[in-house]
This record gives C-alpha cells, structure tokens and sequence, in this order.
C-alpha cells in the first residue's frame, strides 16, 4: 500500500482525466494520494478534490515564490480549512532562491508565520526548499518551538544536510529524481538514511521518474520510485513499503487507513 505524499492533481493538466486518474489510484496500488496546493486558487481545488474524494487528502499553504499574496485575507481562509479533517499538513511552503528577484526577508517571514499557524493546527508541514538549504535549517531552528514534524519535499540534497533535518524532526520526501542518471547526491543520501526517514511522492506533474522523464508524472508512478529506493538500499520492496506506511501515518497524523 503506498501514499503518494505531494503531487498537484489539482494542476490544469490534469483537467482532460484527473476523474479517471484518481479513480484508478487503487489499482495501482496507491492507496492515498496527497493533493498539495500553492497559493489561494489552488488550495481550494485541493480542498474541493479532498472533500470529494475519500482516497484524496490535502495539503494547504502559500508557496515561496508566491510570499506576496499572503495578506490578512489568505490567512483568514488558511485559518478557516485547517481544521478540515481531510488537511492533513500546512504546505507547500518555505524558501526558493532559484531565481533573481525573489524576496529573502517576505521568504522568511511568511514561511515562519505558516510554521506558527501549523502548530496552532497541531499538523505538520511539508516544505519546499531550493538553493536554500542554510537559511531553511535557521528559520526551523529559529522557531524551534513551533516545529511539529513534517517533511522536506523533493529532498535533493547532501547526506549532511539530510541529517540537519532530520535532527529537527523532519522526514525527507523522495520522487523521480532519485531515478535520474544524475542523481548522485541523492543516491548517496538515500543509501545512508534510516528507513524510518523515508517518504515517497512524485510532485505530479512535474518529475516524473526515469523512463517518464519529461513527459507529464502521475501519482501511479511513485510505485516506479518505491522500486528503485528499494534498488539502491538493497532492500525488500514490500519490507520498505511497510516501514514507509508507517512513516506517513507517524507524520500525518490525520491520515488513517
Ligand atoms: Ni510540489
């Protein structure tokens, strides 16, 4: 049984057979698929697919690259859906310093408040980070207090850094880049960290895992994932898919099964 933790089902390119898609999860042995959203508009698509679907859960918050429409109004609405028993973490949120422009001080801010509003929730988060692995590790550990678990999403970086977040109460979330031929960080990484750290995902649509790669990802290929973990620990597939199930559960604690 396996729980795609973070994919964008809620994504327009999903429109044409998103129905067929989520109705097919099961078959594919996917249990549950975790519908993230990114800002306003998508979190309530991810809302609206978790209240009608009963294998769908949501995840809600503002993404970094979006810290300038968090207003008083967004967080009233975060405020008013993070009691909905299918949200089951405040995400994607955190820090991107990919490209020129971005905001460093709205980042901080406005991830530190999301930090804040899910303890208030008592959920956990699912954070987003990229080119910013040192200034994530200060704003976690400068709101200590607030930290109630949680996941790094699309970990893809250094078995160093795994163990920063790790420390923190974190687990890493893993998807089709481990595939990738040019995955040595994360190849290294994955074979170093407890099971107990592990988390599957794909972040459909994008990075979809190799022989997909390029085309558009789906929540049935985190079972494409789940293999090749099991590949380069030199582990059972179904002993890993036990032990992750677990890990969803511990750090989800509003997702049942
Ligand atoms: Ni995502």
């Amino acid at each position: 049984m396996i729980i795609d933790t973070h994919c964008h089902l809620n994504d327009e390119v999903f429109d044409e057979d998103r129905v067929a898609i989520i109705e097919e999860l099961s078959k594919n042995n996917i249990q549950s698929a975790f519908v993230v959203g990114t800002n306003f508009e998508t979190c309530k698509s991810a809302i609206e697919l978790a209240t009608r679907y009963q294998n769908l859960y949501a995840i809600v918050g503002m993404y970094p690259e979006y810290c300038e429409q968090y207003d008083n109004e967004f967080e009233r609405f975060l405020e008013s859906i993070l009691s909905n028993p299918k949200v089951v973490a405040v995400g994607e949120i955190g820090l991107d310093f990919h490209y020129e422009g971005y905001n460093q001080a709205l980042q901080e801010e406005i991830f530190a408040k999301q930090i804040r509003l899910a303890k208030k929730y008592d959920l956990p988060i699912s954070i987003h980070t990229r080119d910013a692995f040192d200034r994530t590790i200060k704003v976690l550990k400068d709101n200590k207090e607030f930290l109630n678990g949680g996941v790094i999403h699309c970990f893809s970086g250094s078995p160093e850094i795994a163990k920063e977040f790790i420390k923190l109460g974190f687990k890493l979330g893993f998807g089709g880049v481990c595939t990738f031929k040019n995955a040595r960080k994360v190849v290294d990484t994955l074979s170093v960290i407890d099971t107990k750290d592990i988390l599957l995902e794909t972040d459909a649509p994008y990075l979809a895992p190799t022989p997909h790669r390029g085309k558009r990802n789906e929540p049935k290929y985190t079972n494409l994932v789940l293999d090749k973990i099991a590949e380069i620990r030199g582990e059972s597939k179904e002993k890993l898919e036990e032990q992750i199930l677990l890990n969803t559960l511990n750090t989800f604690k509003r997702f049942k099964i």
